[in-house]
């Protein structure tokens, strides 16, 4: 049977070792973790003295593997519309979807303790640039709707994070700021997201069962860089000192795994690296890295003995806010090849240039190769961290039989409480300063709309409607942000509707020694480090996990999307991740206070909640949207939907590309949740064709293209890169479609077939 933890590596005879340590550390020994070998010490005064609640129900752990808990872990999909909507990331309106590369996913993982249902908590990660207070609401009025035994995914216990992909269509979110990219909001592309996960959820609710976690730890050195060094250089050297990068390299695990069998039932990791290895003239939906690590790590370990067959990867997003995965550094694209401008990023005066490269960057695919690759990177390492604890050779395991959650609702734009220098401080109304515009290296200042152009070519109607709101920001609010030169004061506008979240989600997740701070903004490396160690010392100072470390994640942005959060040096600097640090330069402490102030609501004593504070509006009624629906298809004159325009060639060699363009539709008639839009079939010893590729992987992409808008004609063209380890064998490609039938608006769904070809 795996086990995780170091002891059983040992052999049996450390079990009795354990109850020895167990009941020394009732004593007052506490158990230290360090390179992953356990010590013990004796506190210098007995816990008990200094307990804050009592110690009587803090039960021993049950086992020797760390406590058993309820686990449950799901999938489902939830990609919207694959075209004609804008996408969601670079806020460039030009970056309208053309095509699937691969689906979208919910990845559901519930934590619960054994005996106690209310006690239980979901940690969603979507395939999406970030969580969304419109998405939330959604996904808790649909668990509301599957009845009472759904009735502990609520409010407190439910977290939404995105991994930050900028590749998914957008035009899901609650706020003004960024449907004006998308011209607008539109209902599809949101209930996709939402329906996909709450059946995620329900499929790892139906999936509970009694097992172990344990947390392990790996370092991946070559995925992330830092994109603003600049900004993170004004951090006090003494604290940069102790840290060996400029971002963080660590992989955090946190295996879920049967108690029965012992088997695998998913992993979730955090790292920080930012869903920008796809570039912003790419136009196929995919999840970026993040979507690929955990496409590789389900295919590598699902049918592996130690796994379940429905093995659940979440590669959650960490501290992402400075990170880039264009790791080779920002170039200019101006001819000259020469590094940008250390302190602002431009090249000769501008930012457009500018663009950071990914590993494969020679390769002129919009980033593809180096998203692959990027992906990769983080499959290698957290495979080989899975390995190690599936062994029983790492990690830690989770003990203590607690899991506790919270969730409050904090308006940030008038929240005061102290600093740490002591004096009392508040965070502002929200707003954007100037090098917002500029955008970063991974995707430079594409928001045209803040020009105030009328007449450019890519005059936006949603901006047409709303500029006239803008204003001048006030004295007070100029004060307020400090150093921030305000160009969008977006949280003092309520015309037509808000901009941007004041009202902010402040959430905390605990299972045994696991506190996991739910981050709703982009944290920038050293902004991560520093909640991280507040939440750390505070947790040991309330004695919040007994003689467990505290282990301390920070996952998002999640529930809502409050842009960043830098410290208040970086702040200072004013690069985009300050710029976009919405509530001034104390926005960071203000979470860490909120957070640290309310973690005693996380201890096994504790019956209340935080106060539950004021509830954001949703839009979803009253968003503008200037995005249409699909009128109708039509396949040209004499000929059908599905016809092949072009086929394959007879044979192919591994490497090569096997591609087939069809008469299409909209895909937009039928998002196939679920299923595919394109297929690759091969003919078994059986004469019957048995799909071995679909949209869920990389190499088969789904591309679509209108022809005519006023014939409403439209092409598909499907191409498989064919993989090196492909089976020789006799293929066909297929594609799936639907077409909308003019007046009577009836969907009618066809499918059809390349002609065969063969691998050689
Ligand atoms: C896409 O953008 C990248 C980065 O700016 C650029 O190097 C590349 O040439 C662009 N590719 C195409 C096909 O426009
Ligand atoms: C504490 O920090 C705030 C915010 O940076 C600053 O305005 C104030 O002067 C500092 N106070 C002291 C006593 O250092
Ligand atoms: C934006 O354009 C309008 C109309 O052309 C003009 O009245 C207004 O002053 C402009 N605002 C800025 C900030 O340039
Ligand atoms: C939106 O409208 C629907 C239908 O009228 C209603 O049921 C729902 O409660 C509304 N949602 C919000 C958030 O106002």
């Amino acid at each position: 049977m795996a086990r995780v933890h170091i002891a059983a590596a040992l052999g049996t005879a450390t079990l009795a070792l354990l109850i020895i340590f167990q009941l020394l550390s009732q004593y007052g020994w506490r158990e230290v973790d360090f390179l992953g070998l356990r010590y013990y010490h004796q506190s210098t005064t007995s816990p008990s003295n200094q307990w804050p609640f009592n110690p009587a129900s803090y039960e021993p752990a049950s086992s020797e593997d760390g406590a058993q808990y309820l686990l449950g872990v799901g999938k489902a999909d939830i990609t919207g519309p694959v075209v004609e909507i804008n996408m969601m990331g670079y806020a460039d309106p030009k970056q309208m979807g053309s095509g699937l590369r691969q689906r979208l996913y919910s990845r559901a993982f519930i934590v619960g303790d054994v005996d106690k249902p209310e006690d239980r908590f979901v940690y969603l990660v979507l395939d999406t640039q970030s969580g969304d207070t419109a998405v939330r609401y959604g996904i808790l009025e649909g668990l509301a709707e599957l009845g009472p035994d759904y009735r502990m995914y609520g409010q407190k216990t439910v977290a939404v994070t995105g991994t930050h992909s900028h590749s998914g269509p957008g035009a899901w979110l609650n706020y003004l700021l960024p449907q004006i990219t998308s011209k607008g909001f539109d209902k599809q592309s949101y209930q996709a997201i939402v329906d996909g996960a709450v059946l995620s959820i329900k499929r790892a609710h139906e999936s509970l069962q009694p097992g172990h976690l344990s947390v392990g730890h790996i370092d991946i050195e070559d995925a992330n860089v830092n994109r603003s060094p600049y900004a993170y250089l004004a951090n006090p050297k003494e604290e940069r000192a102790r840290y060996k990068s400029e971002v963080d390299k660590t992989l955090t695990m946190l295996m879920f795994q049967g108690a029965e069998d012992g088997k695998s039932l998913g992993a979730l990791t955090w790292f920080p690296v930012h869903g920008t290895s796809m570039l912003g003239n790419n136009t196929l939906i995919s999840g970026d890295n993040k979507g690929v690590a955990a496409y590789l790590l389900e295919q590598a370990v699902r049918g592996s003995e130690g796994a379940r067959d429905d093995f659940v990867a979440g590669f959650s997003q960490a501290n992402v806010g400075d990170t880039s995965p264009n790791v080779l550094g920002a170039h200019c694209e101006d001819g000259s090849g020469e590094e940008c401008n250390f302190e602002d990023s431009t090249c000769g005066g501008t930012s457009q240039p500018c663009h950071g490269r990914g590993p494969m960057f020679r390769v002129n695919d919009q980033g593809s190769s180096s998203c692959f690759e990027i992906g990769n990177r983080q499959f290698v390492g957290a495979k080989t961290l899975y390995d190690g604890m599936i062994e029983g050779a790492v990690g830690t395991s989770i003990r203590g039989p607690v899991v506790r959650s919270l969730h409050a609702f904090q308006d940030f734009s008038i929240y005061t409480f102290q600093h740490p220098n002591g004096s009392k401080v508040s965070t502002c109304p929200a707003a954007l300063g100037y090098s917002f515009a500029a955008g970063t290296t991974d995707g430079p200042g594409a928001f045209d709309f803040k020009q105030n152009n009328t007449g450019s070519p890519n005059a936006n109607p949603v901006w047409a409607v709303v500029r006239g709101f803008l204003r001048e920001p006030s004295e007070e609010q100029k004060v307020c942000h400090d150093s921030k030169p305000i160009l969008l004061d977006v949280g003092e506008i309520e015309n037509p509707y808000l901009w941007t979240p004041n009202i902010v989600d402040v959430q905390l997740l605990r299972v045994g020694q696991l506190v996991i701070i739910v981050s709703p903004g982009e944290a920038t490396t050293m902004a991560g480090r520093r909640w991280r160690e507040a939440v750390h010392s505070f947790a040991e100072g309330i004695s919040l996990t007994d003689d467990e470390e505290p282990i301390v994640v920070l996952g998002g942005p999640a529930n809502s999307y409050t842009h960043y959060i830098a410290t208040e040096e970086e702040y200072g600097i004013q690069r985009y991740e300050g710029a976009s640090t919405l509530y001034g330069p104390h926005t960071l402490n203000a979470h860490i206070s909120l957070t640290t102030s309310y973690l005693r609501y996380l201890h096994v004593d504790s019956l209340d909640s935080p106060p539950r504070g004021p509830e954001p509006p949703i839009y979803i009624n009253e968003s503008l949207s200037f995005i249409t629906g699909v009128a109708f298809d039509r396949a040209p004159f004499f000929k059908n939907f599905g016809e092949v325009l072009s086929d394959t060639v007879s044979f192919y060699h591994p490497g090569q590309t096997a591609k087939a363009t069809f008469i299409g539709a909209n895909p937009r008639n039928d998002l196939r949740l679920e299923d595919t839009y394109a297929s690759v079939e091969k003919l078994d010893e059986n004469r019957k064709w048995i799909r071995v590729r679909d949209d869920d992987d990389w190499s088969l992409i789904f591309k679509w293209k209108r022809t005519n808008s006023v014939l409403a004609t439209s092409e598909v063209e499907i191409s498989w890169e064919i993989e090196d380890e492909a089976e020789r064998g006799r293929y066909r490609i297929r594609y799936f479609g639907a077409s909308k039938t003019p007046i009577s608006g009836e969907i009618v769904q066809f499918e059809t077939s390349s002609g065969i070809f063969d691998i050689k």
